[in-house]
């Protein structure tokens, strides 16, 4: 069975990797520090994949912790990299730390497995985009300069691996680039547990809707969109999981050099959409008003995903209402069993 390392694996995103993995006949080897994740979820995961799978704990900016690693899972298939800090607004404030924890890591990782046959995804972000000039935003499109230092560490990672394989340090090297993840996995047992007040849309909204948090703000309708509010491209966790694996069934068969691919629905919502779906499929009247625009937001993105479709045979299945009962869920399930 194909060991696969997941970097960041207790996370959000990275937990519900972990599961579709398995779901896919793979081993999934977790490492996270638990700087901003919940070593209950390692727990959680056991509950739908019927074990505990193997954790280790340390930061991968610890070159002797990684190197020990690395010598002990000498076997390691594949690498799935999501080990990241991935708060915008704190990257603004704290702009070393995102250089120093986001880039750091990536260069360890790449400098112990170097030369190593192993496949690579790198979890990348429509941030590199910016403001795309035409929408949905390919590909091809042209990396606008960072609108934040995460925005940033993110594009400069992507030349990162792109000069790794050039070099021939690395071999086979896939850089995905999320729209927005949200949802929840079926089950109600693993979600998304931001630490503190959210900053995204959607736990800031199931938070609202149980009564952890107060008033939602919009921020800004008076943007050239179909009622003012902001458009993004938002994807099902489980959908977005399920493309790391068939990013790997590709680096997997045969694959050499580097290449790039966005993963989203290839729709944009608005924000007020967002907030009507939620209330029409829980029946949940939510508490919101208009506020001022955010810093830093684009008015609307949302992505093109044929080439997601034809070269990696991926595309998403669930939907919108999908995505905000599954979110309502797990809100539900965290109130009753703190995690
Ligand atoms: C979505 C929309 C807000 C909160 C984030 C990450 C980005 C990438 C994708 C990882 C915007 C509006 C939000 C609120 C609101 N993730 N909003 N009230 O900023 O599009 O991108 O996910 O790579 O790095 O930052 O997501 O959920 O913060 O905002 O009106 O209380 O919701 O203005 O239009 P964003 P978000």
């Amino acid at each position: 069975m194909a060991k696969i390392l997941v970097t960041g694996g207790l996370g959000f995103i990275g937990s519900h990797t972990v599961v579709e993995l398995v779901n896919a006949g793979y081993e999934p080897i977790i490492i996270d520090d638990l700087s901003n994740s919940n070593i209950g979820i390692l727990n959680q995961i056991a509950k739908i994949i019927g074990y505990k799978p193997t954790f280790y704990q340390f930061d991968l900016c610890n070159d002797a912790d990684l190197q020990q690693f690395i010598l002990k899972e000498d076997n390691i298939n594949g690498i799935i990299h999501f080990a990241a800090s991935k708060a915008v607004g704190e990257s603004v404030n704290n702009p070393l730390k995102y250089y120093k924890n986001n880039l750091y890591s990536l260069i360890n990782l790449l400098e112990g497995y170097k030369g190593k046959e192993v496949s690579f995804v790198f979890s990348s972000s429509c941030t590199v985009y910016g403001q795309p000039d035409e929408l949905p935003v390919t590909e091809n499109a042209p990396v606008k300069p960072a609108q934040s230092p995460y925005g940033n560490t993110k594009q400069i990672a992507e030349e990162i691996l792109k000069d790794a394989v050039s070099a021939g340090s690395a071999q086979k090297v896939i850089s995905l680039r999320y729209f927005n993840p949200v949802g929840a996995h079926p089950t109600a047992l693993i979600g998304e547990l931001p630490i503190g007040t959210p900053q995204n849309l959607i736990p800031y909204i199931t938070q609202s809707a149980i009564g952890k948090r107060g008033k939602i703000t919009v921020f800004g309708n008076d943007y050239n969109t179909k009622d003012g509010s902001c458009v993004r491209d938002y994807i099902h966790v489980v959908d977005l999981a399920k493309a790391h694996v068939a990013a790997l069934n590709l680096l997997g068969s045969g694959f050499k050099g580097y290449d790039v691919f966005n993963i989203g629905t290839g729709h944009g919502s608005t924000v007020i959409e967002i907030i009507t779906t939620f209330e029409s499929v829980t029946g949940i009247k939510l508490n919101y008003e208009i506020g001022p625009r955010r810093v830093g937001d684009v008015e609307q993105v949302w992505g093109d995903v044929t080439k997601s479709a034809i070269k990696l045979k991926w595309k998403t299945e669930l939907s919108i209402e999908n995505m905000m009962l599954s979110a309502w869920e797990w809100e539900k399930y965290i109130a009753n069993n703190p995690i």
